[in-house]
């Protein structure tokens, strides 16, 4: 019999908290997946009760859950697993009063997980292990971002590490929880026909693009001292090409995977001051229109007008100077404010050396295209014959839909959910080890310290579009183009 985990969420009362963690967990009880699932303890500054702290809960689960998604027999498990404990990160009896709601023998296990500001990340482990709720069973999920370059990130993994050991360290990133990334591994280490073929011979450029239509929202002011590079780059989209690129694990265990991920982050071509004008593109939003609706730019909002150094787009060629992948280009974008929201990597293979069809030689071209969101699809696009009796023979696209279609889609699970169950079974295969994050900002540090010693230009980019002028000229410059 498993032991039960209890689990305790600082920050409890947030937004993470209250659009993702609670309905990830409604879900597991939901699914039938929470049989290890204890108590769920709701941190926060305010003095509620826990009676007070459900009434919010279930308004806010009927909220965001689908109408269909909801039924009551299991609210009320879910209710009575729900408790509320008022917890100030700086006050020592904050921290007695939790401790002593913990019990050690109906849940051996303890979760805590830090949805709060990361600043408090250490002060908080600290007083968790002076109150006595650490025990060598204990675990710890820690959100993003876990600093703002790397000095800051190994404060804060080097203060959480002086309470729990790495084998304890859950570091999110929600991108690894979404099932398209599990299936890329299942798909390019399951098919023998894409092996050979997955390396530079036959690749021509890999293409990660996150777009978003919103844009800073209500994170302006924290926004405003991040960027777009710090803020998705950092995590999501290595974590993603590092996945694309890595070598065959050793096994699918944690610690092997990660050590190819780790291994392809650390054979990044560092972007320096010689070469970060024709490696990177920064951009900002002006005012523009997406989904049809006229849209302010980021500067006009009264309180970030002095955010002009800040990017919300940035585009990114990467190069990884290993045997696989030398003379790829990686082509990275993100951005908010623009067309439409996808996130999307796209392989695309070598041309033939010769074109013997009628068509303009930039058609022939396969892809693999494996689509984030907003729908989670792979699908490799090949070509055939075009039919008709024409004498020149003329092909068509065709796609090949390699996802499963005959899967129940409006039941998939969130990502939230496949992470808080991994994190409750303790397997650390989706979450991001310390040497991956500091690998991460050791290189993304470098970019920034670059556009400072250049003081490369934030170029403006009307909302509604996929980013400034010069991203297109980023692929352009190369002879190849974005997939749009
Ligand atoms: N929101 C998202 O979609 C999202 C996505 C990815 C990562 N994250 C990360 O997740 C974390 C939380 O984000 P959020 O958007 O949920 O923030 P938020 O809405 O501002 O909530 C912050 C939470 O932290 C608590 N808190 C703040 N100061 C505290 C203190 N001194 N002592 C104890 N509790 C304190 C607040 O509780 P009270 O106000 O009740 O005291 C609240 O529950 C951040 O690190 C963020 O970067 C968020």
């Amino acid at each position: 019999m498993s032991q039960l985990v209890d689990l305790v969420i600082f920050g409890g009362t947030g937004d993470l908290s209250t659009r993702k963690l609670l309905p990830a967990l409604y879900q597991l009880h939901r699914h039938g997946l929470a049989e290890r699932l204890g108590r769920i303890i709701a941190t926060g500054r305010g003095e509620i009760d826990s009676a007070a702290f459900r009434e919010e809960a279930h308004g806010n689960l009927r909220h965001y859950l689908a109408d269909h998604h909801w039924d009551e027999a299991i609210w009320t498990r879910f209710r009575d697993s729900l408790h509320y404990v008022k917890v100030d990160a700086d006050h020592d009896e904050d921290y007695t009063s939790l401790a002593a709601c913990l019990d050690e023998d109906s849940a051996p296990i303890r979760l805590y997980y830090l949805a709060t500001l990361p600043s408090l990340y250490g002060t908080i482990c600290q007083h968790l292990e002076r109150a006595g709720a650490v025990n060598d069973k204990s675990r710890v999920v820690m959100e993003k971002p876990i600093g703002h370059d790397l000095k800051s990130c190994q404060a804060i993994n080097e203060e959480v590490a002086t309470v729990f050991a790495e084998e304890s360290t859950f570091r999110i990133d929600h991108y690894l929880g979404k099932e398209t990334v599990q299936n890329l591994l299942a798909v390019r280490f399951g098919n023998p026909l894409l092996h050979p073929v997955w390396k530079n011979t036959f690749v021509d450029n890999v293409q990660i693009t996150v777009a978003e239509e919103i844009g800073v929202e209500g994170r302006g002011s924290y926004y405003a001292k991040t960027g777009a590079l710090r803020d998705m780059v950092q995590n999501h989209l290595l974590q993603v090409l590092s996945i694309v690129a890595m070598e065959p694990p050793a096994s699918l265990d944690a610690s092997d995977i990660r050590d190819e991920k780790v291994k392809v982050l650390r054979c990044l071509q560092p972007i320096t001051a010689s070469n970060v004008k024709d490696c990177t593109v920064r951009g900002i939003y002006a005012a523009g229109a997406v989904g049809g609706e006229a849209v302010k730019g980021f500067l006009e909002e009264a309180e970030y007008k002095d955010a002009e150094g800040t990017e919300t787009f940035v585009a990114i060629k990467a190069t990884i100077n290993n045997w696989r992948w030398a003379g790829v280009p990686f082509y990275l974008r993100t951005g908010k404010r623009l067309s439409r929201r996808y996130s999307e990597i796209v392989i695309e293979f070598k041309k033939q050396p010769f074109s013997l069809f009628a068509n303009d030689p930039n058609e022939l071209t396969n892809k693999l295209v494996i689509r984030l969101q907003p729908d989670e699809t792979i699908t490799m696009h090949t070509l055939n014959k075009k039919p008709g009796l024409t004498r020149n023979l003329r092909l068509q696209p065709v796609e090949l839909h390699l996802t499963d279609d005959r899967s129940d889609k409006d039941d998939s699970y969130d990502a939230y959910e496949r992470l808080l169950l991994d994190a409750i079974n303790g397997d650390q295969t989706l979450f991001m080890r310390r040497d991956e994050v500091e690998t991460a900002w050791r290189w993304i540090d470098t970019i920034i310290e670059a556009w400072e010693e250049t003081g490369m230009a934030v170029k403006s980019y009307n909302s509604g579009t996929m980013g400034p002028n010069a991203s297109t000229a980023l692929t352009a410059r190369d002879d190849r183009s974005w997939y749009e």
